[in-house]
Parts: C-alpha cells; structure tokens; sequence
C-alpha cells in the first residue's frame, strides 16, 4: 500500500468519530485532505467546521462544509489533524505546511484531539523532521541566533510567508528528547509566536495508517 493510501485509511478511520450536527476542528495537510473528503461523503451532516489555515478553510467550502471563525463558536468537541512525527507518547512534530500557529490554536479549543498518520510517521525521538518555528519578522535573526544555542540548525523558509504575515524557521539536528520542555524553552523566546512542538497539549489518540490495518495509539 503507499504512503498516500495509509494517509487516507487512517483519515477514513478518524470520521467514524463524528457525530451528526458538530463542529470540527480540522488541522491542515495532505492527510487532512482525505479527511476533509470523507467528511463530505457522510449520510448526515454536521453543523460545519473551525479551520487551522486558509488552505483548509478553502477545501472545506470547495467540500460544501461551512466554515466558522474560530473567534464565534466556543470550545469545540473534536479536532482532526495530520503531523509530520509522532512518539509512543503521542508527543509530535507539526508544521510542515507552516500552518502551526492555527493549528496549536483549534487543538486547545477541542475536548479531543484525534492525529491521523502513515505508519512512517512513527518514530522513537522527535527530531529527525526540522522543526519549525514561526516567527515575527523582526525577530528572525534573533530567533535564529537562540536557537543555536540550543544546539538546532536554522533555516528560513525561503519564499513563504504564514496566514498571519510572519516567517518560518525550520530546524535542523534536533534531538527533542524532552519535548514538554523544548515546546516552552523555544516559545518563550522574544519574537517567537510559536513552535511546532505538540507536547503540552498533545493528541489524545494516533490513528496510524500501515498496510493492513488502522492501529488506534492512546494512553
Ligand atoms: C501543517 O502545518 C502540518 O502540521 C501538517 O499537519 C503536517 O505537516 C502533516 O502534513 P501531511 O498530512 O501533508 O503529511
């Protein structure tokens, strides 16, 4: 099976999970995609959904699915979303699409986070996945400079700019061997408006799409 079949069994999986009448929350990415699909093809509809980034937002409305602004509904049930790295702990890396700062907003504002990922995704320690940082552009180089005492290799992320006007920086040959603590140590630096470090609130289960299966990772 590839990569993008497991990325769209974990997905299907995750909309056996939502009830008639809700609002979702919907993170951002390819296997966010196939989510957003499936959710389309229900017998029953739901009330509509919050969405972590413009690109969502837009698939969602091309879906027929109502969108609402974050800032209108209050805490919301469910939030469905991809990663790009997982632990056991179901600690993770997000942010490859540079969507995080939404992200990590809609997963506050939801009771339960569901993380759907290709089995590939799974590994012992977060890292191997530059980590990305989303920065005020004022503060890029100093951001940078920090991080590199931390022991990361920055990297602007040429061209591209976040839904809220800021920049991204990704890091490289980071062994987040804590990752709680990493999440706090990095966001606390001047400048920073968030990383892609999902630990203080991480996903409540994994479904992880593998060749023959949806394998459900919780506490
Ligand atoms: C978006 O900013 C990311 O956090 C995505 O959730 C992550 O990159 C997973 O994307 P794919 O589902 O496309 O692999």
């Amino acid at each position: 099976m590839s990569i993008e079949q497991q990325k769209e069994l974990a997905a299907r999986a995750a909309v056996n999970y939502i009830e008639e009448g809700m609002i979702v929350g919907i993170g951002t990415g390819s296997t966010v995609n196939y989510f957003i699909e499936a959710l389309a093809d229900l017998p029953y509809d739901i009330a509509g959904a919050v969405a972590s980034s413009k690109a969502t937002a837009e698939k969602l409305k091309a879906c027929g699915i109502e969108v609402f602004d974050p800032n209108a509904v209050g805490d919301i049930l469910l939030y469905v979303d991809g990663a790009d790295e997982v632990n056991q702990h179901r600690y993770m890396i997000k942010g490859g699409g540079g969507a995080l700062s939404g992200e990590k907003i809609i997963a506050g504002m939801a009771k339960e986070f569901i993380c759907i990922v290709n089995e590939a995704k799974m590994v012992d320690v977060l890292g191997e996945f530059p980590l990305a940082v989303e920065v005020l552009p004022m503060a890029r180089s100093y951001v940078a400079r920090q991080i590199v005492k931390l022991g990361g290799d920055p990297m602007i992320r040429e061209g591209f700019t976040s839904d809220h006007g800021n920049l991204i920086l990704d890091i490289y040959n980071l062994r987040i061997l804590d990752p709680q603590a990493m999440e706090q140590e990095i966001n606390q630096i001047p400048g920073v408006v968030t990383n892609g470090i999902f630990a203080q609130r991480r996903a409540d289960f994994i479904l992880v799409g593998t060749d023959t299966e949806v394998k459900r990772i919780q506490a």
